[in-house]
């Protein structure tokens, strides 16, 4: 339950069309294949190919960003934000404050505070700023998705100051159902529906597929020429041939055929089903989790289970630590364990203090996670830790 990166089982189909793989330099019909499945399930024109999202966010920052950019944000992932520090750029995160309630009914807790980023663009300039950065389901307060609703708002600011969005989609999949399952206005639209729309929305759009097709590899997706004038040089350079980007083919038709299997809701609700099982039997039970159940995984708080643990001695990864001796299962601590260090080489602490337990996609199955995970391993071992 460390991680649902590269952890999600691969379909029959995935593995199988890893061995009809065009083993190509150059041409290959993988590719072709990635090419027409990325463009059917999230639009957009041009495809960058790169190994996994970080290298999409190295591509990105090193074009854009540069010593005194702001990147305003809905919040932060580790890697994001050491790409763009890495060049001198500063973030701005701008979620809600209910965003960091640990018991909250907020359905879109990703969501951005829309005043907040008009002020932000007032306050620094839009000389300042090359992009604003949405994160799918951001992954560092408990999974939380986003809605079309706000990210509509979100591109009406961007519009209205000439600016660029940057979409985060490793977790766009999920975010797009619990749209259709939390947004009245998508309750009857299609999971390929949703998908358009969000990256409708983004003018570069770009992805981990480790978590977005249940495979490895990523890609970054625009529409716009200009973009990829400037992104287009840094992947040879960084990933490999422009046909595949640090990929093996047989990663590349694992991606197409995921992309496709994206689409399917019985598939996707899988793990958003099983995190939501997960977090209202710890309820029940009094414990500590973020609700509502977003995705990636169910949320524990350390601050409350380790509150005798100051933060300087990392409540949640010795949280994390104590949970695998006792239980044998490994999660992984989301909170100042994980944080960057300032410019100045300080410590900083995370804004929540979390113990994730991952449910990846297909590894599991219901018996398992209801009677096995919660009956024998966490319930228990929640308790004996405590
Ligand atoms: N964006 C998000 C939202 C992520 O969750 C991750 C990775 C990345 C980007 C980076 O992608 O690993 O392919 O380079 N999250 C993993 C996790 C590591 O365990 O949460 P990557």
């Amino acid at each position: 339950m460390l991680t649902d990166s590269g952890t999600n089982a691969m379909s029959d189909r995935q593995l199988g069309a890893m061995m009809i793989a065009d083993d190509a330099y150059a041409g290959s019909q993988s590719f072709v294949r990635y090419q027409k499945a990325v463009e059917d399930v999230l639009g957009k024109k041009f495809l960058l190919p790169v190994h996994q999202g970080r290298a999409a966010e190295n591509i990105i920052t090193k074009a854009f960003v540069k010593e005194g950019s702001i990147i305003p944000m809905n919040y932060h992932f580790t890697t994001a934000l050491a790409h763009i520090s890495q060049y001198g750029g500063k973030i701005e995160e701008l979620l809600y404050d209910e965003a960091f309630v640990i018991n909250s009914k907020r359905s879109f807790k990703g969501d951005m505070r829309l005043e907040k980023l008009e002020e932000c663009i007032n306050r620094y300039g839009v000389e300042v700023i090359p992009y604003i950065r949405m994160e799918a389901s951001t992954n560092l307060i408990g999974g939380q998705p986003f809605s079309i609703d706000n990210f509509r708002g979100v591109r009406r600011i961007v519009d209205k100051y000439g600016l660029k969005i940057v979409l985060d989609a490793s977790l766009l999949g999920e975010n797009a159902w619990l749209v259709k399952q939390r947004e009245e206005e998508f309750k009857c639209s299609t999971m390929g529906e949703n998908l358009k729309i969000m990256t409708g929305l983004a003018d570069i759009v770009y992805f981990s597929a480790r978590k977005l097709s249940s495979s490895r590899g990523g890609g970054i997706r625009t529409n716009d020429e200009s973009i990829v004038r400037a992104l287009e040089p840094l992947v040879p350079l960084f990933e490999g041939f422009l046909t595949y980007g640090g990929m093996s083919v047989r990663e590349i038709e694992s991606i197409a055929v995921g992309l496709y299997e994206t689409l399917d809701e019985d598939m996707i609700c899988q793990s958003p089903k099983f995190i939501a099982y997960l977090v209202n039997a710890f309820v029940k039970k009094n414990a500590p989790v973020v609700t509502p159940a977003g995705v990636l995984g169910c949320h524990a708080d350390a601050m409350e289970i380790c509150s005798h643990i100051p933060q300087p001695q990392y409540p949640a990864g010795a949280w994390a630590a104590a949970f695998f001796l006792v239980s044998g299962v490994r999660g992984m601590e989301r909170g100042s364990l994980s944080n960057q260090r300032d410019e100045y080489g300080n410590e900083t602490y995370a804004d929540m203090e979390l113990l994730r337990l991952a449910v990846p996609r297909r590894v599991f199955t219901s018996s398992r996670i209801g009677a096995d995970m919660l009956g024998l391993l966490l319930i228990p071992s929640l308790q004996e830790v405590t």
